[in-house]
């Protein structure tokens, strides 16, 4: 194949609490991992999932419940080592899609956005959102100035990338590559250009149980 996308479903989902790796959580009767994977169904890629380290099996059989093939690797501490977890099991794919299983409610086409840019020449992709927020900047002593919204955007997934440049980005990023949330952003402190495309409000990320309640009415509508 010629894309990979790389889904990391190997967090603790210690904010949701639950008391299960988030991944494994149910939203309407599902796990959050079988809703991020419905979603892939239709693109013509390989998936490759990673989960935490004896949750294999079950990540599997919820594949297959999603009808999607994929092979699952154990994941890491840090999501940046889920992701290279993922990149070390992702084949000679030309491209690779780095993709949160929390963002479970993401539409089929936020990732054919991102798979044309890639067609089109770019070597890194992200999804973004305006920020819509009134956002101050902040600290112990107090509140500070607020930040213009107008230049801040919001990152999303599946984040693109041709997988050369993934690599020589995780590479170089080394250890440091520990503390990074954002894989653009690892591609970016190599001064390569990342192009933004327009996500989707459908793509938030189930991090809180408010967030679950949200994917779970949406999906409840949708199943009606
Ligand atoms: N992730 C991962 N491996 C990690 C940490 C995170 O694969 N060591 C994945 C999560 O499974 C999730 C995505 O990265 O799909 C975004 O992470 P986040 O929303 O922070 O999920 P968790 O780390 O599980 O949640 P929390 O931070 O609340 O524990
Ligand atoms: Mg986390």
């Amino acid at each position: 194949n010629d894309t990979a996308i790389i889904v990391v479903a190997a967090g603790s989902g210690t904010r949701l609490g639950r008391g299960v790796p988030k991944a494994f959580a149910e939203l309407a009767g599902a796990t959050i991992l079988e809703h991020a994977l419905r979603g892939l169904v239709a693109l013509d890629a390989s998936v490759v999932v990673v989960v935490p380290a004896g949750l294999e099996a079950d990540a599997s059989a919820i594949a297959e419940r999603a009808g999607v093939v994929a092979s699952v690797v154990a994941g890491g501490a840090e999501r940046a080592d889920s992701v290279a977890a993922g990149l070390a099991a992702a084949g000679d794919a030309r491209w690779v899609l780095v993709h949160d299983a929390a963002r479970a409610l993401t539409p089929a086409d936020q990732f054919e956005r991102v798979l044309a840019a890639l067609h089109e020449g770019a070597g890194a992709v992200v999804p973004v959102l305006p920020v819509v927020d009134t956002i101050r900047q902040a600290d112990d002593a107090g509140l500070g100035a607020i930040v213009d919204r107008s230049a801040l955007r919001a990152m999303q997934t599946p984040q693109g990338f041709d997988a050369a440049l993934l690599r020589r980005a995780y590479e170089a990023a080394g250890d440091a590559r520990g503390r990074s949330t954002d894989d653009a952003q690892l591609v970016q402190a190599l001064g390569e250009p990342v192009l933004p495309v327009a996500g989707d409000e459908l793509a938030f990320k189930v991090t809180t149980a408010a967030d679950a309640e949200r994917a779970t009415s949406l999906l409840e509508e949708e199943a009606a």
